[in-house]
């Protein structure tokens, strides 16, 4: 039995009470339309909306503030100006603690907003046109999006360890003319080649409407091939002539960004002005509750949905002060993150259960030998947080007086969506806590019934909220298909979920072919596709399974064509190959050469008994008198690789 946490007493609650998170909930779901849109009066409008919610889910088709006229970038920069020009916006970490920290207040992000925004209009870029951004984590990241934001150009931010294959596949999905990048990243000491990458990427893209400009910011100063006509320095084009921020509707795109699903290619998940603007605003400011002068410290990267909404825009809409760090935790050693939070006395940290599990292992005097006095609030993000780690952050790291805020959402919705509030809520290790305002969570079982009380089953989310993705791009079609053809009328999460008697919600895991690698979502058909596409497999069935520190590893079946041996040469050139293929975060954990996957009669893929074999968990095979070759499974369980 696990018991609620009290709120440390350490934290004096300010943005909500218990008495008025009750109160705002019940407004926020019997009249949506008013209570949001009193909320987005957090941003600045150029026409203020008079039109909450338009929306359905059968068919789809999902609007909010439609009538409302607004400029995101306007709101995480401009606006700001008259009183917070001197106040610092953005701080960066170096990988390399000897090397120079920066910082950029609200008023000097505004000349490199305004000069980075003039450098891609000379490049050509206009209201509408994408934008793939792949970039370290330096300051100029935040400054591309803010810079396209402004133009009304529509980014999409590929992570930097994206391998040029998967960057060429997101440049071509949507048919984006223009690359903003760097020479090259640093992460744990290690050059990350981005410029090579991306020329590589360019001359793999299979373009109907081709690259025309590269806009290149210099950051390690390593070695790099420039493309006359095409690649640009950002210092040859940037200038401070006015560049007045776009007018934008609110259902206007802002961004697209690619996650893994269970099936095909990446989607490009859109999501829009207004409603995007005013989720991540009123999250932030409640979830995090933030304080003037505090330092917010989000360690995710910018090519992640956690770092678009609490590196950049939920942060800067709120005239916070946000650090972006370029390292890992692990470098140089494992007391990394609390050096960074020493220096730059960071008050609010944000990361990764991951992370937290790694750290933890290391012995906590990586932790006890610095103050860490500065922290008020730790959160928690991208996968469940098993008890023991929640303990360890809230004990060791938080000394037991910060608050562990653990959230739950997903690049689909824009923001936080399951959480305790800070000063609000008790908090019980492992679960994600009660819904934010307006979310309007259900549980399903497999047919569609609705689940009441304490229960388990899908999660479904009843009822739009404006931080909510409106499409996939290009493809609204696979955007009903995915996320609400399952349970028709309902938006499907692809999560499973437990609520308890207090109605705290518990995320107990994908229930689709989605794993969760160091918080990192991967698509198991990706990795699969991956795979086949080497000339020695034959067939592959990837599955997830229980890691110590990432969570989920990536347990691949591999048949090889006929001839070939499963050697440990070939082992580590498949791993180098999907690396290749994706990148280092899709590595496989574990091949396993099998002569055969256990298949119906039809020929499909049982799944189920190769997640059962790599759990270790043979002995609850279930039924196996469909397989086409019973024999099959006493020869995988026999072999199997993660014992
Ligand atoms: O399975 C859930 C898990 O991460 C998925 C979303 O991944 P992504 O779109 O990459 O966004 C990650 C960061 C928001 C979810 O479907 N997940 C995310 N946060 C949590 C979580 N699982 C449990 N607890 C969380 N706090």
């Amino acid at each position: 039995m696990i018991h609620a946490v009290e709120r440390p007493q350490a934290h004096a609650p300010t943005h909500c009470t218990p008495e008025q998170y009750d109160a705002m909930y019940r407004a926020s779901v019997e009249t949506p339309d008013a209570f949001w849109l009193e909320q987005a009066q957090r941003l600045d409008w150029f026409t203020a909306p008079t039109i909450g919610g338009d929306w359905a889910y059968d068919p789809v088709a999902i609007k909010w503030f439609e009538d409302g006229k607004l400029n995101l970038c306007h709101n995480a920069v401009d606006r700001h100006l008259p009183e917070h020009a001197d106040t610092t916006a953005l701080i960066f970490e170096p990988d390399d603690p000897a090397s120079e920290d920066r910082s950029l207040t609200y008023g000097e992000l505004h000349r490199e907003v305004v000069r980075m925004a003039n450098a891609l209009k000379k490049l050509g870029v206009g209201k509408g046109d994408r934008v793939t951004i792949y970039m370290p984590m330096i300051l100029e990241g935040a400054v591309a999006m803010l810079a396209c934001a402004r133009l009304g150009a529509v980014h999409s931010v590929v992570f930097g360890g994206f391998s040029p294959e998967a960057l060429a596949g997101r440049i071509e999905d949507c048919g984006s003319r223009f690359v903003i990048t760097a020479d090259e990243g640093l992460r744990g000491g290690k050059r990350v080649p981005l410029k090579a990458n991306v020329d590589a990427a360019l001359n793999l893209a299979a373009h109907a409407t081709p690259v025309e400009g590269v806009l290149v910011i210099p950051h390690t100063g390593g070695t790099i091939d420039m493309v006359e006509g095409r690649d640009h320095w950002l210092a040859d084009l940037a200038s401070d002539e006015d560049c007045p921020c776009e007018v934008m509707d609110a259902e206007d795109p802002l961004f697209i960004l690619y996650t893994s699903g269970s099936t095909g290619k990446p989607k490009g998940v859109l999501h829009t002005t207004g409603g995007y603007g005013v989720w991540t605003a009123t999250t932030f400011h409640y979830i995090f509750d933030y304080q003037p002068g505090e330092v917010f410290w989000c360690t995710a990267d910018i090519g992640w949905v956690t770092g678009h909404s609490y590196v950049v825009y939920g942060p800067l809409f709120n005239a916070a002060t946000a650090l972006v760090f370029e390292g890992v935790p692990n470098y140089p050693d494992h007391g990394r993150f609390w050096d960074v939070v020493d220096k730059h006395q960071v008050n609010i940290i944000y990361t990764a259960p991951t992370a937290i599990r790694a750290l933890m292992r290391e012995g906590d005097h990586h932790v006890t030998s610095r103050s860490r006095a500065s922290l008020r609030l730790l959160g928690s993000v991208g996968e469940p947080i098993n008890p023991e780690a929640w303990r360890w952050y809230f004990d060791v790291v938080g000394e037991g007086r910060c608050p562990v805020i653990d959230t739950w959402w997903q690049t689909e919705t824009g923001g936080c969506m399951i959480t305790t509030l800070p000063g609000a809520h008790d908090m019980k290790p492992g679960s994600a806590g009660l819904p934010f305002f307006g979310v309007r969570p259900q549980l399903v079982d497999n047919e569609g019934h609705v689940l009441e009380g304490a229960n388990e089953g899908n999660l479904c989310i009843t009822h739009s909220w404006p931080g909510q993705a409106r499409t996939v791009y290009g493809d609204h079609e696979r955007f009903v298909q995915t996320y609400f053809s399952t349970y028709v009328g309902k938006y499907f999460t692809g999560d499973g979920c437990k609520r308890d008697e207090d109605g705290y919600y518990w995320i107990t895991g994908r229930v689709d072919d989605v794993i969760n690698v160091s918080g990192h979502r991967m698509g198991t058909a990706e990795v699969e596709s991956a795979l086949v596409l080497h000339a020695k497999v034959a067939e592959a069935a990837v599955v997830g399974y229980p890691h110590d520190i990432k969570g989920q590893g990536i347990y691949c079946y591999v048949t090889l064509n006929v001839g070939e041996d499963g050697s440990d040469g070939l082992l580590a050139e498949l791993k180098a190959h999907v690396r290749k293929e994706i990148g280092p975060i899709a590595t496989p954990d574990i091949i396993h050469f099998t002569d055969g996957l256990p298949k119906t009669r039809s020929g499909k893929i049982m799944r189920r008994i190769l997640r059962k074999i790599a759990e270790n968990e043979f002995g609850a095979l279930g039924d196996t008198s469909t397989l086409a070759d019973p024999s099959l499974v006493e020869r995988l369980i026999e072999g199997r690789q993660n014992r």
